[in-house]
């Protein structure tokens, strides 16, 4: 079914509109004036402000929640049209600086840098994969109220898993099955490879794991999503749509906070915003608390506009100092290598698709998102390389240190090119080069992603003028720790494409010329030809964290060091990634959040 979204979602999706009706309705935006007070402004309606606002509503606090993007384009309700959320009015499609050493064959040598806009932020165009990560991920913080056992509840609190029954009977206590968060299996892809990776990963010896959320991280999965009904579940759906929140919840949306209301003793009052369809510059009251939640690449900028932040920095931009905070330093994200793998076509595409904009027609909701949900945990330095066998099982190994995926790129389609490999970001010359197999091939990308990664980038201010983007610096695989592990799972990856099953399906790699990384006569499967392949099929995640964070920037309750009635909770605050995907762990937090404001709000 994603070839159709795909085609379809090239062509426009306004045609989408009529078609595919969500099951649920989402709150209607209100309409602000100036002065307007609340008790609580929280700024952001992504993974953590959405838990944050609904659950003080819902304990009965006046909560305003502002929101730079409306309502999520109905296309983003489909799981399979997940590749194609890049509609600038729901995407923000950030300029990146290059750090010359990673993404060098992307277009100007820059990484990407997408984000969510509008209710549900970036679960609303995610990946939707459920992964909390590894209990270690919190012990090892080692920050006094925020270990593994603290941490728990929150996830538990609003997961609402619906396949318990079919996960072992172990999983039972990691999960909850009532939670607000719907989440369950994807729909079935029907697609051959979707087995086929995983005997292959079984032939390397990979345990086939039913449950990353569970006893242990580690093997071959099919992973949970944030799914329901075959539909998207974003934090939009699962806080914002209740009926008891759109009951007692203010949404203003299209209302873009410019900055933080902070008086002379460090107390913040509220916030700044252009508001509606005239961007009507307003000032918004706080009685109690203000609370960031605009994400690891705005929150940082609202802080330094404000004057919290490096001092030099602030110096630089003639903002005068509040407080001289690490605030935009230490950001982490999870890049990857891409690997692409050719293969006959598996699927049987119905010729009509070819033609769908002339028939007009229609496409099935689909709540399959192709291989996208097979994932793979794995602790590299527990694989041995000679006899190809994953074999340590110390507790190490428990630790993975690398999470492979998978994405199914049907054959010969005439949108491969423009949506798929200009999605990944993709110069000329390796687009043309995918185009070309892609004519007769499908694809399967697969990639290798260093969990913990030990590179890290900044975010500091463009200029003043706060409708301006921050200038983003990821500097991915600054650190040679990065990319070594990186050719550890490349080499990984080279052996599952030579085990029987991929053998047999006729599968084989497919050798890119990347011209630098051939001139000094450089082998096409030395470790130093890897090395450069993975500096130039260098992408990512868009897992950013640490640029608020916990511990540097703020205090053990998510307090800005400082600043009294100022508080923040989303990617930035985590001081550290998860091994894994970090929407669980952000969620978490806003849930964390809403429980620290009601117990230190108490009159
Ligand atoms: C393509 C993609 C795929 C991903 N796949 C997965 C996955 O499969 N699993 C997973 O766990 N994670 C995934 N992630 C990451 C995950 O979604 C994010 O880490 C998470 O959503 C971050 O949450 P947040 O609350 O920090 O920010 P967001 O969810 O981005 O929310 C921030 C919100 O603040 C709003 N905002 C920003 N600036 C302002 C302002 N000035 N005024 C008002 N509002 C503002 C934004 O519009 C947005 O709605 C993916 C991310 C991307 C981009
Ligand atoms: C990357 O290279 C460009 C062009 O040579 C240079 O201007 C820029 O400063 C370099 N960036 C870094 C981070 O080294
Ligand atoms: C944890 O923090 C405490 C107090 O800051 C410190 O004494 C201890 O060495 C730390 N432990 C580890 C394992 O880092
Ligand atoms: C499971 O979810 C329900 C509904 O949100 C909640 O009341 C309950 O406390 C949760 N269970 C656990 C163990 O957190
Ligand atoms: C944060 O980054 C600074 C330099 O940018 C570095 O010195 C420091 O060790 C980092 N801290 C952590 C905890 O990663
Ligand atoms: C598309 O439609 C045109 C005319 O309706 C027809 O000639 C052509 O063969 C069709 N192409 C495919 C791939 O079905
Ligand atoms: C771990 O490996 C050791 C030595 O090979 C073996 O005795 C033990 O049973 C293994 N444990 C598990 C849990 O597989």
């Amino acid at each position: 079914m994603l070839v159709f979204l795909l085609l379809l979602s090239v062509l426009g999706t306004t045609q989408f509109a009529g078609a595919l009706p969500p099951s649920f309705s989402l709150p209607v935006g209100v309409t602000l004036t100036d002065g307007e007070e609340f008790e609580y402004i929280v700024v952001g309606a992504g993974a953590a402000g959405a838990p944050v606002a609904a659950r003080l509503a819902l304990a009965g606090a006046s909560v305003l929640l502002v929101e730079a993007g409306g309502d999520p384009d109905p296309i983003s309700w489909v799981p399979a049209a997940f590749v194609a959320l890049a509609n600038p009015a729901m995407n923000y499609q950030y300029k990146t600086i290059s750090n010359n050493v990673s993404c060098l064959s992307s277009r100007n040598r820059a990484c990407q840098a997408r984000r969510g806009k509008g209710l549900g932020g970036t679960t609303s165009i995610n990946y939707m994969m459920y992964v909390r990560g590894n209990r270690h991920d919190f012990d090892e913080l080692n920050i006094t109220g925020w270990s593994w056992k603290d941490m728990k509840p929150y996830f538990l609190r609003y997961e609402g898993l619906q396949d318990l029954d079919l996960l072992p009977p172990s999983s039972i206590p990691y999960h909850n099955t009532t939670g607000t968060m719907k989440i369950g299996f994807f729909e079935d892809s029907k697609n051959p490879w979707h087995s086929r990776i995983i005997d292959g990963y079984e032939a390397l010896n990979f345990p086939r794991n039913p449950d990353v959320n569970g006893i242990s991280q580690i093997g071959v999965s099919r992973i949970i999503g944030y799914t329901y009904g075959n539909e998207r579940m974003s934090t939009a759906r699962g806080y914002l749509g209740r009926d008891d929140v759109k009951r007692k919840l203010k949404v203003a949306k299209y209302t873009r906070c410019t900055g933080i209301i902070i008086d002379d003793d460090n107390v913040a009052r509220g916030i700044t915003v252009v508001h509606g369809p005239f961007k009507t510059a307003l000032r918004l009251y706080a009685s109690r608390e203000v609370i960031l939640s605009a994400g690891a690449l705005v929150t940082p900028q609202l802080l330094m506009l404000s004057g919290v932040g490096p001092a030099d920095h602030l110096n630089e931009m003639g903002i005068p100092v509040r407080v001289d905070l690490p605030v935009g330093n230490n950001m982490t994200d999870q890049s990857l290598v891409s690997i692409f793998v050719k293969a006959e076509e598996s699927l049987n595409l119905p010729k009509e698709i070819l033609n769908s904009s002339e028939s007009g027609m229609l496409v099935p909701p689909s709540g399959s998102i192709s291989l996208t949900d097979v994932a793979t945990f794995v602790n590299t330095l527990c694989y041995d390389f000679v006899n190809r066998q994953l074999t340590g099982n110390s507790t190490e190994c428990e630790l993975p240190t690398t999470q492979f995926y998978n994405l199914y790129i049907g054959r010969g389609l005439p949108v491969v090119e423009q949506v798929i490999f200009r999605y990944l970001g993709l110069d000329d010359s390796v687009v043309n080069q995918l185009s070309e197999v892609s004519k007769n091939y499908a694809l399967i990308r697969m990639t290798s992603v260093p969990l913990q990664p030990k590179s890290s980038g900044t975010v500091r201010l463009a200029s003043v003028d706060p409708l301006q983007a921050p200038v983003i610096f990821p500097n991915y695989l600054s650190d040679d720790r990065d990319l070594e592990e990186m050719v550890r799972g490349i080499r990984i990856i080279e052996h599952l494409i030579e085990t029987t099953v991929f053998k047999a399906a006729g599968a084989s790699l497919v050798r890119l010329e990347l011209k630098d990384c051939l001139s000094d006569g450089q082998q096409q499967d030395s470790d130093e030809y890897w090395r450069c392949y993975a500096r130039h099929l260098t992408s990512t995640t868009f897992h950013s964290v640490g640029t608020s964070a916990l511990g540097r920037v703020l205090d053990a309750r998510l307090r800005v060091r400082g600043v009294a009635r100022l508080r923040v909770a989303d990617a930035s605050a985590l001081p550290r990634l998860p091994r894994g995907n970090p929407a669980a762990a952000v969620i978490a937090l806003g849930e964390r959040l809403a429980d620290f404001l009601l117990e230190d709000n108490v009159n």
